[in-house]
């Protein structure tokens, strides 16, 4: 079978999409953190800063992305769907790009085990922050972005 290039379409995410939204990022909640609190998605979404990919009646993937000192940070990325992550860096480098920004970064803790797919996805500035995050350690993934 010939392989395909179909990208899955990222889109902003409504205000309707804030409990699916929260759902997704229920996996990274920690005893410390919930980074799926309903308040703080429905912020990120009202500042149009969450962008979704949508399945059959369900949210896929999404990703919510912050402007910091002429950076973009990936604050949260999350995806249930093959090439799903990749797709949400690359609109993000897309995002970064349109705004004149030529670095994207985030912090992931190391308990999430997702150096292997930022590596894959060309960030190769790779740090280890010990005992960082209410004392777990995480860590800080960069990559520039070319023109
Ligand atoms: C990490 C995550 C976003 C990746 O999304 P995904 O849709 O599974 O990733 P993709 O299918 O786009 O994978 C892209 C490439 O990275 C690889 N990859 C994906 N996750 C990986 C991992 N955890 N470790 C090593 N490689 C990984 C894939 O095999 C693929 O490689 P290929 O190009 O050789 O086929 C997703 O697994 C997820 O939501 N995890 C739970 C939440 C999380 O950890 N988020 C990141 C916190 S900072």
């Amino acid at each position: 079978m010939a392989k395909t290039d179909e990208r899955h379409l990222v889109q902003s995410a409504l205000p309707t999409d804030n409990t699916a939204v929260s759902e997704l990022l229920q996996c990274l909640d920690t005893e410390n953190y919930k980074f799926s609190d309903i308040d703080g998605v429905t912020n990120h979404i009202d500042n149009n800063q969450c962008f979704v990919i949508r399945g059959d009646g369900e949210l896929l993937g999404v990703v919510i992305l912050d402007v910091d000192d002429q950076s973009l940070q990936v604050k949260y990325i999350v995806s249930k769907a093959k090439g799903g992550g990749r797709d949400l860096l690359r609109f993000s480098e897309e995002y970064a790009l349109d705004r004149n920004l030529l670095k994207i970064w985030c912090w992931s803790l190391v308990r999430y085990q997702a150096i292997g797919f930022y590596a894959k996805m060309g960030f190769t500035e790779q740090f280890l922050l010990k005992k960082q995050n209410y004392g777990e350690d995480c860590y800080i993934f960069g990559k520039v972005l070319q023109k």
